[in-house]
């Protein structure tokens, strides 16, 4: 990002009013509760939640369930005002430098079929579509399932790395 700084860090509640505004903008009919962050955030077992924030203010998140050898990403989402600035890919790629740490093996994602933007940033990560679940999000909107593995191969923190300088 040409200006400012971005930084990431640990979803915490007092986040959650500017989360979401977020959410609301992002999406309109099946967005997450305030209740439903606050849920997540204080799950520290298993819950792995992060924003990014330019200059102090919260322009996106992530999160996620890690349990054993994988890891789920369950939500995800940048301020319209921020998109294609590689905000997402700073914290795919956190995520990911988190999950491998945790000795996690491979990691699903459900996305809309319709999800250009999202498809494409998981898939310069090397998430593949392994099955669709019809109608997920709702009448004609079928979700796929996406699947990386090998993440605790060295070649896959070696990726990290390159994608590390690219989105730099
Ligand atoms: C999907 C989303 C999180 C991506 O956030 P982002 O910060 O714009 O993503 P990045 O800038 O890191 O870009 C990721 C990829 O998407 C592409 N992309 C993002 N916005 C784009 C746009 N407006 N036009 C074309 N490509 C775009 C980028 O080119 C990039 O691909 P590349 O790495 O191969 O160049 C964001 O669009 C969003 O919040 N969407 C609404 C919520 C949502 O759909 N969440 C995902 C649910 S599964």
């Amino acid at each position: 990002m040409s200006e400012g700084l971005l930084t990431i860090s640990p979803m915490e509640r007092e986040d959650i009013p500017r989360i979401m505004e977020i959410e609301r903008q992002c999406f309109t009919d099946d967005g997450w509760t305030a209740e439903g962050f606050q849920r997540e955030i204080d799950n520290k077992k298993i819950a792995f939640y992060i924003t990014a924030s330019l200059d102090g203010k919260i322009i996106g998140y992530m999160g996620s369930w890690i349990i054993l050898e994988e890891a789920h990403i369950t939500t995800f989402a940048v301020d319209p005002e921020y998109r294609n600035r590689k905000v997402a890919s700073t914290l795919m790629l956190c995520f990911m430098r988190e999950a491998v740490k945790q000795e996690v093996h491979w990691s699903t994602l459900e996305v809309s079929e319709k999800n250009e933007h999202a498809i494409k940033l998981y898939k310069r990560f090397g998430y593949k579509t392994v099955s669709v679940r019809k109608n997920y999000y709702g009448e004609n909107e079928d979700a796929f399932l996406m699947w990386i593995g090998n993440m605790h191969l060295k070649s896959f923190s070696e990726r990290l790395d390159e994608i590390e300088k690219e989105i730099s």
